[in-house]
């Protein structure tokens, strides 16, 4: 257990007379008052003014060093006036064609360059229609209909990505040896959920069995490399080489699903950074630096079943903005060393965090990669979704909540990783993010040592209900 933690300064109270304003306003005319749920935190509901860099401040002026970068996209900072000239040149020539621009052929070559094996690729303007797209295309290759996902994995919102993604209580997802469809949510037909095999990460012996069982019937595995939704845990050693041997056993396809871990892990994503050569990939968030860039794309024999034998299409896909901004973003990951600077900052952080946690005797494992990592409060490294139940993960959300408090914010919900980007390295912002975790974890500790909710847990609770 922890040791008696050091005494803290009250949290400053941060400003929301405009934003709670705001949130009545917008919650007479949006669901929840946001564009999405994972935003809806009730009255705690954050609306942004502006950003530049690593730096983020909210509508009341509230500022913080930004750890969620958006969920990941924004790898070099906000508003990078690299990426922002080049996309505002390019259009004021006009952003809307429904006709392909030279940007467009130039992002997919490097999409192509950068991960080495994709030899195809197109674009679209979310991850989820990437992920969509992705599995259409594998179950028209293999003339097969069922898809294995991973519980615990986040593939977007179209109905066939949303079968046990992140539910609260385990149980839902079935027997470990069992797991059982879990729609996230009303609303998707049980005919599509049937075409949906839940699996369970890092367990290829449940993967060989079920392969066994029901393989003849099985386009694709799609597996998000590491657990982006789970802090991002990573695969066991051999994981991803054993499932890429089995798949190829069978006949059935892999795709990985780089929206999280594409040009971020390595240049050439997670496939680079473990060795693997999938047969498909989907990529978006780094790939545009916040603008909303995506694609989907692979081995040119399976890509090769569009145009003429499977649908894809869409007014917006590889329109100017997206695709000017990723070939100014995947040129700045190609030709500087940002990555390199954004893994040095997120290894550098670890090390202050280490300093912090290790006198207090909490049990914590970092998982994840340093560009993208999480803190999970347990005793054992966790490998799968169901071991995030078995974190402390309370005191991580009141941790969390004690960030926004002193102008750090990571996502208060403990499933979702931190994310680094080019522009934290500047000034003092990595031992800022330190000290005021620091603050934080003392603060809640405290709490907890006083049988307290801690400071701005019902915040947290409001969120995971709205996530
Ligand atoms: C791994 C993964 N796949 C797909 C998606 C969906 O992407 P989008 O939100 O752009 O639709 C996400 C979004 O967080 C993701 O993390």
């Amino acid at each position: 257990m922890a040791t008696e933690p050091r005494s803290t300064t009250p949290a400053p109270t941060l400003r929301r007379t405009r934003q709670l304003e705001t949130y009545r306003r917008a919650s007479r005319t949006l669901p929840g008052g946001t564009n999405s749920n994972f935003r809806a935190w009730g009255e705690q509901t954050i609306y942004i003014d502006r950003g530049q860099g690593g730096t983020v401040w909210d509508l009341d002026g509230n500022e913080y060093i930004d750890l969620r970068m958006g969920y990941g996209p924004v790898i070099l900072g906000h508003a990078d006036a690299r990426v922002d000239d080049y996309v505002n040149d390019h259009m004021r020539m006009g952003v809307s064609f429904s006709l392909t621009s030279e940007d467009e052929v130039r992002a997919m070559e490097l999409v192509a360059e950068l991960t080495g094996w994709v030899e195809m690729a197109r674009m679209t303007v979310s991850g989820t229609e990437a992920t969509m797209h992705a599995m259409r295309v594998a179950r028209a290759y293999t003339g097969r209909n069922k898809i294995v996902k991973f519980e615990g994995q986040y593939h977007g919102v179209h109905d066939y990505a949303l079968i046990s993604v992140t539910p609260d209580d385990m149980s839902e997802l079935g027997d470990a040896d069992n797991p059982v469809r879990l729609a996230w949510g009303r609303g998707i037909p049980e005919a599509v959920a049937d075409t949906i095999i839940p699996a369970r990460y890092n367990n290829i012996e449940l993967l060989r069995q079920l392969f066994e069982r029901e393989g003849h019937d099985i386009a694709a595995v799609i597996v998000e490399p590491v657990l982006g939704n789970a802090q991002g845990i990573m695969p066991q050693p051999g994981f991803h080489a054993a499932m890429r041997a089995l798949t190829e056993e069978f006949g059935i396809l892999l795709i990985f699903d780089e929206v999280k871990t594409g040009f971020r892990f390595a240049r050439g994503g997670a496939a680079e950074y473990f060795g693997i050569r999938p047969d498909l990939a989907t990529f978006a968030k780094a790939m545009g630096n916040g603008y909303p860039a995506a694609a989907f794309g692979g081995r040119r024999e399976v890509m090769s079943v569009l145009p003429d034998k499977v649908s894809h299409g869409g007014t917006y896909a590889g329109n100017r903005v997206a695709a000017a901004a990723a070939v100014k973003t995947l040129s700045i990951i190609r030709d500087t060393n940002a990555l390199e600077t954004i893994h040095a900052t997120g290894r550098r952080v670890q090390d202050g965090l280490r300093e912090v946690l290790n006198p207090t005797g909490l049990p914590y494992v970092f998982t994840g990669h340093p560009s993208m990592f999480g803190i999970m409060f347990t005793e054992q490294a966790p490998t799968e979704y169901r071991d995030w139940a078995k974190s402390d993960h309370e005191l991580y959300d009141a941790v969390a909540f004690g960030m926004h408090a002193r102008g750090a914010m990571p996502e208060p919900d403990s499933r979702e990783p931190w994310f680094i980007c080019e522009a934290h390295a500047q000034g003092d912002t990595v031992d800022r993010v330190v000290s005021i975790f620091e603050e934080s974890l003392n603060a809640a500790l405290e709490a907890r040592a006083r049988g307290e909710v801690a400071e701005h847990a019902q915040g947290a609770q409001a969120h995971e209900a709205a996530g």
